[in-house]
């Protein structure tokens, strides 16, 4: 089932921002006129992802604490020390409005 979690137009362009989502932390993540959503979690450590740098070119997320690099579109950890992936889920503008899905991983089907 899908939430909405904020507006658009809330969203700065180039910008990470954390969400709790039917308690599931999330960092919705807005790269120019498109929008991803992962967990907001590093898989290295428990830190928020969405403090961290954004690629946008590479369309990854960089953790602030030990620098492992996060692709946005897969989950995969890109760089060390993280080797496990975080979870990515399925992310939407309908009318406006950034609906999230956290009941579905993107690759991986249903979450719980
Ligand atoms: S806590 Fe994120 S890379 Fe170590």
């Amino acid at each position: 089932m899908s939430t909405v979690v904020c507006t658009f137009a809330e969203l700065a362009p180039n910008s990470a921002t954390r969400f709790m989502v039917d308690g599931v932390p999330v960092a919705i993540v807005r790269l120019g006129d498109d929008i991803y959503a992962v967990g907001d979690m590093c898989s290295h450590a428990d830190l928020s992802l969405s403090e961290g740098e954004l690629w946008c070119d590479e369309k990854a997320i960089e953790c602030w604490k030990h620098g492992s690099r996060f692709d946005l579109v897969t989950g995969e950890a890109l760089t060390l020390p993280a080797t496990q992936p975080i979870p990515v889920f399925v992310a939407r503008v309908v009318d406006g409005n950034v609906e999230v899905d956290v009941e579905f991983e993107v690759g991986k089907g249903p979450s719980r």
